[in-house]
Formats: structure tokens, C-alpha cells, sequence
């Protein structure tokens, strides 16, 4: 799907379909007013008959215009001018999107009315250019559309009305058709089955990441490897499973030598049935997405390739299945992790915190400046927040700003939620140095503060993502959130944030 900007008369310009946004009380934008000029005044007519009239998203698509050299034009109605603001945005643009694809149209121009409140130029481009590239998700990995699904959009452009909008809605274009490729290659790896998604599969396409940027390495450490490295917890995971557990490593250099890398950490657990500590039959099935956070790794150095950032990222997934096996872990195995430390398995069914421990211990090697790690870590982390925020857990208030901003900007929201002391004697053992659950209480706040334990020597914030990295019910389906939030916070490390 190719995303980017037009300039020129707008009723002069030739498109199979010209969208223009416009707000209730028939409220024209300055774009909009000029088509409608050179339209002898054939779009207040259309608007005087009331069909636009409806709430936000409300669409009217009108042929064969006079004056105007687009084959249709889509009408959009924003909603109330004073309240449009990014939902406001998502909510119109994703009902034209619809609209586009029930008429087949494959290519379109839009001209947004005024910037929504609280975005700029650059986001407010950079959104609806992400929306468009979004609609046009497929899965077609196990199943081919079905005829009477639209085809998908193969283009979409911006207008942009001066030099200086140009050049602030081509960089939106091209930040956006990155974080699109990010989010495609998350979404694809989350979708795709236990079965065909196994930690092996995941190893192989990042090192096809590896092959397509000239600064992109890819090192995969198998499972001799992680044992010389005394990975006790990880491995203990992977024991239970068939599938031999990978540690994928991606190195983009694209950095002065000397400058210490950003390190992004993803859960990989290709497969969760709980082990022996097995869960219930219902929905278990959505446990393939247990890799999300290590796809979204994939997803963002995909976007780092494309967009050749200055910037030193290091990207570390540990990938394994969690499968009940004679040789899984047991309630009450005691193991020893690479930092040293012994963990009582109380849960087997805690056990993305047990390839995470080791992860994180493999990533003190790098002197990161700082790091990241992502995880659909636990289920109360969904019932804390829903599907609107993921969990943010880290001591660094600084770092929490950072990344509580980038969320916000890339509209991939993130929610701290405490990581105090108070709760680290929930996590005591008799038997062993800590345990891997802490109980009905909390249970998003003693999964990180359990992984705080391993994370001592850097800089580290934590994300649980269970709750945003996919969607159940009838939009079953990875999310590839959070690409979005994490390529806006690498642009803002690399100062090219819009
Ligand atoms: N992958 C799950 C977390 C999860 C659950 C994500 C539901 C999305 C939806 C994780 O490995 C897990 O099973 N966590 C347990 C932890 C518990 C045993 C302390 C959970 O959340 O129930
Ligand atoms: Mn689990
Ligand atoms: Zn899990």
C-alpha cells in the first residue's frame, strides 16, 4: 500500500476518489469551500439536503461533479468543528475508509479539515495516513479473502495545500508507511498459529530482517548455547515442549560506535497452555498471540531498518512454547536463573517471566542506555486496564515520561501503574531466593516487580501489553500495538519526531 502527499488545484486533479472532511452545520474547510467553488456550488447543494447532517463518520459519496476532475468525491462529516480531536479523527476517517472499500475504491485523495485538538500537522497526517495503510491489513497467511471482502486500498494521499505542508506530510508519509510495515509484520506474526509460529519460525524471519537492512545483524542462540550461559529459567520453560526454545538477538548499528544501545526485550511464548499448571479450555486458543510482545520487537526494528534512524537499538527475544509435558516444570521446581538467583515455580503458568528473567540478565552484556521490555505478561494486567492502555511499570520517572509521551503522540496509549517495594514480600519463598507468583493481589505489579529483580544494572521500564496487543471476539486479531508507540519514542531518541 503506497501512502503520499499531492499538491496542486484540488479540483483539478485526477483520483478515482476525492475525500473531503467537513463539519457539522455545514461548515466547510478552506479545501472543501474550493472544490465546491469550482463545483459552481454543487457541494453546499449536496450538504443543503440534510444527508450529512448524521453523527461523526457520516459519508456521502457524490459522482461526476461538475468543475472537479475527480471521478467520485466522499463527503465526510467530522462532527462538531469545536470537538474534533483524535477520536474524533479515527472515528470519521475509519467510516470513509469502510465507505471506500464497499465501492471498491482502491485510490484515494483526502483533505482534512482543521488540525484536531491536541495533534499537530505532522501527527494529525502521520494518524490518518497510519488509519488508511491499516484498513488495507489482510490475513492471508492459512485463508484467502473471501470475494465479497473489498479489495484493499492500494493508495492513499494527502493534500497538501503549501511547500510548507508538503514537506511536514511527507515525512508523516514516510514515518507512517514504516510503522505500517512494523505493525504488518506484528500483526502476521501474532495471527499466524502455534503450529507455524513456533520459536524457530520466529528466529528465521528476523534473520530475513537481517538480511534486508545492510544495518541490521541477527544472531540466534539456541538452546547450547543458552545453557553455557546458565539460562536455567528459560530453558525450564522450553523442557516441557518439543519446540526447541530460541534466544533471537537483532542489532541494528546505525549509531556512532561509542554510543551505549537502546535495548527493546519481547516475550516470544509462541504457544501457552500453562504447563502443568494448565489452563482452561475456553479462549485457549488466543494464548498463540503469548509472542505478541516479541513480535512487536520485530515490528519496530522493521520500522528502524526502514527508516535508517541514527540510533543504536538492540533487540532480544526470548522464544519458547509452554506446554504440560513429563518433562515440564512442576509446581514447587526449584531453578537457577543466569543472574544466580533461584526461583520456586509456584505457577507454571507464570512462565513469561521466567524467559524474561534470563533475557534480561543476557541484556546487561550490551551496557544499555536503557531498556525496554514488552510482554503479554498477565491476565490482571487486562483487567486493570481493558484494551485501551498497556501497563507501564518502571522506577525511572524520567523514563516514564518519555514513554507515557511517546504513547500518547503515536495514539498507543500507555498507563503507570506502581512498582513499589511494598510488594515485593509477595513474592517471598521459604525454598528458594523468590518465587514466580505472588498471589491473587496485584498480579500485574508482582509480575514486574518480579522481572525488577533481574533488571538492577540499566535503566528499564516494562510493558504488559495483554490487554492491546490483540483484540477477541468478532475483530479476533493481533493489534501490533506497540509498534506505533515505540517507533515514535525511537524518532524522538533520534530527534526526528515530527
Ligand atoms: N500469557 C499469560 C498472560 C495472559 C493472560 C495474557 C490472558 C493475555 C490474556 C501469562 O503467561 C499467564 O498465564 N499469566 C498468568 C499469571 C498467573 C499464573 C500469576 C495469569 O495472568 O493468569
Ligand atoms: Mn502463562
Ligand atoms: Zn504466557
Amino acid at each position: 500500500m503506497q501512502l503520499g502527499i499531492q499538491r496542486g488545484d484540488l479540483a483539478a486533479i485526477q483520483t478515482p476518489c476525492l475525500l473531503l472532511g467537513l463539519f457539522t452545520g455545514r461548515d466547510l474547510s478552506p479545501a472543501a469551500a474550493a472544490v465546491d467553488q469550482a463545483s459552481g456550488g454543487a457541494i453546499a447543494r449536496l450538504i443543503g439536503r440534510g444527508d450529512l447532517d448524521g453523527p461523526t463518520g457520516t459519508c456521502l459519496l457524490a459522482y461526476d461533479l461538475p468543475g472537479v476532475a475527480a471521478e467520485r468525491v466522499l463527503l465526510l462529516s467530522c462532527g462538531v468543528r469545536a470537538e474534533f480531536n483524535r477520536a474524533a479523527l479515527v472515528k470519521a476517517l475509519t467510516a470513509a475508509l469502510t465507505r471506500l472499500g464497499e465501492a471498491r475504491i482502491e485510490h484515494a485523495l483526502a483533505a482534512l479539515p482543521a488540525l484536531p485538538t491536541g495533534l499537530d500537522q505532522y501527527q494529525t497526517a502521520r494518524q490518518a495516513l497510519l488509519l488508511a495503510a491499516q484498513s488495507a491489513y489482510r490475513y492471508t497467511q492459512t485463508k484467502e479473502p473471501a470475494k465479497e471482502v473489498p479489495p484493499p486500498l492500494a493508495g492513499f494521499q494527502l493534500w497538501a495545500e503549501d511547500d510548507a505542508a508538503a514537506a511536514v506530510l511527507t515525512r508523516a508519509a514516510e514515518h507512517a508507511q514504516a510503522i505500517a510495515a512494523g505493525l504488518n509484520l506484528a500483526r502476521n506474526l501474532g495471527n499466524l498459529p502455534g503450529n507455524l509460529c513456533t520459536p524457530t519460525y520466529l528466529a528465521e524471519q528476523a534473520l530475513a530482517l537481517g538480511e534486508r537492512y545492510a544495518h541490521l545483524t541477527v544472531e540466534v542462540l539456541d538452546e547450547a548455547a543458552m545453557a553455557e550461559l546458565g539460562m536455567g529459567a528459560l530453558l525450564s520453560v522450553s523442557r516441557g515442549s518439543r519446540e526447541p526454545a530460541k534466544l533471537i538477538v537483532l542489532q541494528h548499528r546505525g549509531g556512532e560506535a561509542a554510543e551505549k544501545p537502546l535495548v527493546l526485550v519481547g516475550k516470544g511464548l509462541t504457544f501457552d497452555a500453562g504447563g502443568i499448571s494448565i489452563k482452561p479450555a475456553a479462549d485457549m486458543d488466543e494464548m498463540k498471540y503469548d509472542m505478541a510482545g516479541g513480535a512487536a520487537v520485530l515490528g519496530a526494528m522493521h520500522a528502524l531498518g526502514a527508516l535508517d534512524l541514527p540510533l543504536n537499538v538492540i533487540g532480544v527475544v526470548p522464544a519458547s512454547e509452554n506446554l504440560p509435558d513429563g518433562a515440564a516444570n512442576k509446581p514447587g521446581d526449584i531453578v537457577r536463573s543466569m543472574s544466580g538467583q533461584t526461583i520456586e515455580i509456584l505457577n507454571t503458568d507464570a512462565e513469561g517471566r521466567l524467559i524474561l528473567c534470563d533475557a534480561l540478565t543476557y541484556c546487561e552484556r550490551f551496557e544499555p542506555a536503557l531498556v525496554v521490555d514488552m510482554a503479554t505478561l498477565t491476565g490482571a494486567c487486562v483487567v486493570a486496564l481493558g484494551r485501551h492502555a498497556s501497563g507501564l511499570f518502571t522506577a525511572d520517572d524520567e523514563l516514564a515520561t518519555e514513554l507515557l509521551a511517546a504513547g500518547e503522540a503515536a495514539g498507543d496509549r500507555l498507563w503507570r501503574m506502581p512498582l513499589w517495594d511494598d510488594y515485593r514480600q509477595q513474592l517471598d519463598s521459604n525454598f528458594a531466593d523468590l518465587a514466580n507468583v505472588g498471589g491473587r493481589e496485584a498480579g500485574a505489579v508482582t509480575a514486574a516487580v518480579f522481572l525488577s529483580r533481574f533488571a538492577k544494572a540499566y535503566r528499564w521500564a516494562h510493558l504488559d501489553i495483554a490487554g492491546t496487543a490483540w483484540l477477541s471476539g468478532k475483530e479476533k486479531g493481533g493489534t501490533g500495538r506497540p509498534v506505533p508507540m515505540l517507533v515514535e519514542f525511537l524518532l524522538r531518541q533520534a530527534g526526528q519526531a515530527g
